[in-house]
């Protein structure tokens, strides 16, 4: 994907499926590590930092075999505790799971790089304090290399703040070492919880995932499993903004809507009618919609990976009314789209972690996407805006969108991707 066409402002209605959730689906893909055995995982979505894990895992010697087209068999037995090339793993953040998942098989681990979206500094110390903590020696350079020649050793971590990543690499760290772990201050976001049901039908002994306190009892090993990927929440985020931006109404199928509580309040406070059966979300908005204030937190709190798409509501002159704010309280830097939007004739002020929306007409143009969730704000905006914008740099939202332009066409859209 390099560029997104978009002819703008019509109205989008229909329906459409979310598929399986990238980031549930990394920690998963490199925890299978520690069976050692083949593993199924069905509804893995096709996205590139997704494609890119498994790229990683080949050249650790795993066998990939796609069976349909969302479903794979992973086989762990030929994985072998190398350090696979730096051009692979510097691409994407979840390479950092090889970590947890290397030491608790092998009881050495390395990795010469991990990458992601770039939100400024995204340090990996409290992955790498709590590997220290379980007993293992910890090398950071150009490399990181942790060894534990004799094996993990449970104990009490408490992290400094809870990050998904540190909370689910401890987890498979901790899954196979000797004695009782317990993570302080852990993330409870959905997808850590997936990777606690993955691990617990392997035959991993976890508890107390969803809280801030997560019980670990190692057991000796893990064994092979078929586990169904879940939802993925900022997918189904990403289209139900669509809806509302562009009037919808807009029924997203195959979600788990408890998921997305915040955002279906902030949908609500702003106006918009959110209707909510089984597993699909449908949501539509009338001529226009109030804009609120949203600050980003740990789950259950509003995500930080919806909140450039709610900046983008916030900024349409032709929906939105009223100043918007919102907050962003995870990531130091992740207002790179702001640009973008301006570009696209937007008003928006950003001082420290907060942005002020001021809604204007925007209008189109060439605009270049940033990172992922970018992207996907610099997308909403052209959607509802009358007129032709063109963003480049599209394989950024590729990392985390799956037949972006298919489902777009499917609500009505105006859409080409080259
Ligand atoms: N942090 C540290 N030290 C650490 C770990 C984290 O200071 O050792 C800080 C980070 O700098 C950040 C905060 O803690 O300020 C939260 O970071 P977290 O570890 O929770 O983030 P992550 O695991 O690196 C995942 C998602 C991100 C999502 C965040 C927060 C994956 C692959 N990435 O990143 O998703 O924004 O959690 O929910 O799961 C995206 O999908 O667009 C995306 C960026």
């Amino acid at each position: 994907m390099k560029r997104v066409v978009v002819e703008g402002g019509r109205r989008l209605c229909g329906e459409i499926s979310v598929g399986g959730s990238k980031n549930a689906a990394l920690p998963l893909l490199f925890g299978g590590i520690l069976t050692g055995e083949p593993c199924v995982f069905t509804n893995l979505p096709r996205v590139s930092d997704v494609l890119r894990a498994l790229e990683i895992l080949r050249a650790m010697g795993a066998g990939i075999y796609f069976f349909a087209n969302h479903d794979v068999r992973v086989d762990y037995a030929t994985v072998r505790p190398v350090m696979p090339p730096a051009s692979l793993t510097a691409s994407i953040r979840g390479s950092t799971y090889l970590l947890g998942a290397m030491l608790g098989r092998f009881g050495r681990a390395y990795l010469a790089g991990a990458g992601g979206c770039d939100f400024g500094n995204r340090p990996i110390d409290q992955h790498l304090a709590g590997f220290a903590r379980l007993g293992a020696a910890v090398r950071e350079g150009e490399e990181i290399t942790l060894e534990a020649p004799c094996g993990l050793c449970g104990a009490e971590i408490t992290l400094a703040m809870p990050s998904v990543g540190a909370t689910a690499n401890l987890m498979l760290a901790c899954a196979c070492a000797t004695g009782e772990s317990i993570i302080r201050n852990a993330a409870a976001e959905p997808h850590v919880a997936a990777l606690a049901d993955f691990l617990r039908a392997a035959g991993a002994n976890i508890e107390g995932v969803g809280t801030d306190t997560v019980r670990i009892a190692g057991v000796p090993s893990l064994h092979g499993v078929t586990h169904r990927i879940i939802p993925d929440m900022i997918e189904a985020g990403t289209y139900l903004c669509a809806g509302v931006a562009c009037g919808g109404p807009v029924c997203v199928r195959d979600v788990l809507p408890s998921h997305l509580g915040a955002l279906l309040d902030a949908f609500l406070q702003m106006g918009a009618s959110v209707a909510v059966e089984g597993e699909s979300i449908t949501v539509s908005s009338a001529q226009s919609y109030r804009n609120i204030t949203v600050e980003t937190g740990p789950y259950p709190a509003f995500p930080t990976d919806l909140h450039p798409q709610m900046t983008a509501l916030f900024s349409l002159g032709n929906r939105a009314k009223g100043v918007g704010i919102v907050r962003e309280r995870i990531w130091a830097s992740r207002f790179r789209y702001v640009e973008g939007l301006r570009e696209l004739g937007a008003e928006i002020l950003v001082e420290g972690d907060t942005a002020t929306v001021t809604p204007v007409h925007l209008h189109g143009g060439s605009v270049a996407s940033p990172d992922l969730r970018s992207g996907a704000a610099l997308l909403l905006a052209a959607l509802a805006t009358k007129g032709r914008t063109e963003i480049t740099a599209a394989h950024t939202i590729a990392r985390g969108y799956e037949h972006l332009g298919e489902k777009l066409r499917a609500l009505g859209a105006d859409v080409r991707i080259l």
